[in-house]
């Protein structure tokens, strides 16, 4: 990492300081992407797939991520970066073969495998033990492991994408979790927007920033007759994520670790200064003066967004992660983490053609206590550019939505910490609990089983936290002292190892889910200094029975969906047992 900060604008070197003082990420700004045209490409729409069958290969390519720059070489589904939507019904399952084509990917080169994190290591060299051997470490070249998992699927654990059911290309090595070429997606859940990307153990940061992931809508045809949202060529799925550019418009992910004796390249979070949707940067959507529903996912690594609309109107929000909400409500702005999702309608009506109008972003890096977002850069989206009306808007949206499912009581209480092994200039490693991905598994509960899971932040950012498998309720979230609380697990790890109650470091009551949090979710956000709480219910969303075994199988994880967190130990087993 080069803070470069004679070739930087102020803010720029702020920006990159803060950035070093912070976790010290690599903060490459490339001072070129200020500079180019915005809205100059349309927003991309991915191609629509569907179907009981569907082969999806993983390639590497060069696509054009904007009109002023050469092209860019990505690994992506299907030749696209987004993939290709899946668009899938409510009950009709779909079978997916997942086919690893990166056969000596040239752009393995920019992304910095790091031999020294457990990782889906195909040549199967040792791993985990600090320095990685003699002389300077250099980053692992050989076959590219891969994996996809449909974030927010209700699937048997052998298609869920477990991190270490990978494979090499032509299915050459596998991963210990291997369980066979074809997923099967049951659909059997409630309508919902999902999404699919790499999930291999240990390099998902990489392989996801080089552009392998999309966008699953299941959709039920009961709720969208009844509903008569807006659809068609007023339905856009988008996928926002950053990115980083160099002189050349290729990729660029920071090459240093924060603490090179340890990881030689592991950075504790990636932001980047580009902002894609759709694979493309800030591009523009034309939009007619009427109702647009907008289902987006934020798909980048480490970086948050808040977004809101440049004229301040507001989003109805009809769904998050966990499928629709129980009614619609009217926000100003809605904040993704990573792996969260939104269901949107917006409405452009009466705005007069030629008119525009900008998705903005002002979610500071990392969240909430990093830098602000740059007008320039992060702090933009995309734009909508209103064109003449081309019929009457038929759509509505209905004041009721879906119910939430009761959850039932819980018999269980889980405390589980979210925090970091520091070491001299940043973190060394994220935890789950405290404990490594590889120690005996610790969440097991049972099917039809309804817990309650405190997570308990011990660091400075937000981290969101998603299970696989199920959506849960987020019950409240209650500010407690948390270096206090730090001091009597010290304390106490000295005496028994028995985690401190909570109760006497509680700082204020328990605040409710925010009014877009009120429905299922699958990934939730768990903020600095606060405890989180969930209900999780272990059986399906839509009630009955899974139609899998959910206890056959490598089981299930849970993670922290900072890629760069889940990469380094912040993922743990999820076993559910019968
Ligand atoms: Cu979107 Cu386990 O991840
Ligand atoms: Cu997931
Ligand atoms: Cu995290």
């Amino acid at each position: 990492m080069t803070l470069a900060g004679s070739a930087l604008g102020l803010p720029g070197v702020r920006a990159a300081l803060a950035q070093h003082e912070h976790h010290g990420h690599g903060a490459n700004a490339n001072p070129k992407l200020q500079k180019l045209a915005k809205f100059v490409d349309a927003l991309p729409r991915p191609r629509r797939l569907s179907g009981p069958s569907i082969e999806l290969s993983a390639t590497e390519f060069s696509a054009k991520l904007h009109r002023d720059l050469p092209p860019t070489l990505l690994w992506g589904y299907a030749g696209a970066v987004p993939g290709p939507t899946i668009e899938a019904v409510r009950g009709t399952p779909t079978r997916v073969r997942w086919i690893n084509d990166l056969k000596n990917p040239r752009l393995l080169a920019a992304l910095p495998v790091d031999e020294t994190l457990h990782w889906a290591n195909p040549l199967g060299a040792a791993h985990g033990g600090g320095h990685a051997g003699h002389g300077t470490p250099q980053p692992y070249a050989g076959p590219v492991p891969l994996v996809t998992h449909l974030h927010g699927a209700e699937v048997a654990s052998a298609s869920d994408g477990h991190p270490d059911a990978w494979h090499t290309p032509g299915f050459a090595q596998k991963g210990p979790a291997w369980a066979g070429e074809w997923c099967e997606y049951p659909n059997a859940q409630p309508a919902n927007t999902l999404w699919y990307h790499d999930h291999a153990l240990g390099i998902t940061r990489l392989t996801v920033y080089a552009g392998l992931a999309g966008m699953y809508l299941l959709r039920d045809p009961a709720i969208e007759k009844a509903f008569q949202l807006p659809e068609g060529d007023y339905e856009r799925e988008i996928v926002i994520q950053d990115r980083n550019l160099d002189d050349e418009g290729q990729l660029a992910y920071p090459r240093e670790g924060v603490e090179p004796g340890e990881h030689p390249f592991w950075t504790p979070e990636f932001f980047g200064e580009a902002i894609l949707a759709n694979g493309k940067l800030w591009p523009y959507l034309e939009v007619e003066p009427r109702r647009y529903r907008l289902r987006l996912v934020n798909g980048s690594n480490a970086r948050f967004f808040r977004l809101r609309i440049s004229d301040g109107r507001p989003f109805t929000q009809i769904g998050a992660d966990g499928g629709y909400l129980p009614a619609p409500i009217k926000t100003g702005s809605v904040l993704l983490a990573p792996g969260e999702r939104a269901d949107l309608i917006v409405d452009f009506s009466g705005l007069k053609p030629g008119r525009s109008l900008v998705l903005t972003n002002n979610a500071p890096a990392p969240f909430p206590e990093g830098v602000a977002a740059d007008p320039r850069t992060t702090g933009t989206v995309l734009q909508f550019r209103v064109v003449p009306l081309n019929g009457r808007d038929l759509s509505t949206v209905p004041s009721t939505l879906v119910a939430r499912p009761d959850l039932g009581a819980s018999k269980v209480t889980r405390v589980l910490t979210l925090g970091e092994d520091a070491g001299k200039n940043g973190p060394l490693t994220a935890l789950l609990d405290g404990k490594r991905w590889s120690a005996p598994v610790s969440e097991t509960p049972r099917l039809g089983d309804t817990e309650v899971w405190e997570i308990v932040n011990l660091t400075g950012d937000t981290h969101p936290i998603h299970l696989h498998l199920v959506s849960f309720a987020l019950l409240n979230r209650q500010r407690f002292a948390v270096e206090r609380y730090k001091r009597a697990m010290t304390a106490a790890e000295h005496r028994a190892g028995a985690r401190p109650p909570l109760a006497p470091y509680f700082t204020s009551r328990a605040r409710p889910p925010e009014a877009n949090e009120r429905g299922l979710k699958d990934t939730v956000r768990a903020n600095p200094n606060e405890v989180t709480r969930l209900t999780v219910r272990f059986a399906p969303t839509g009630g009955g029975a899974f139609p899998f075994d959910v206890a056959a199988g490598p089981g299930y994880v849970w993670h922290c969906h900072i890629l760069e967190h889940e990469d380094n130990e912040m993922m743990r087993p999820l076993r559910i047992v019968t």
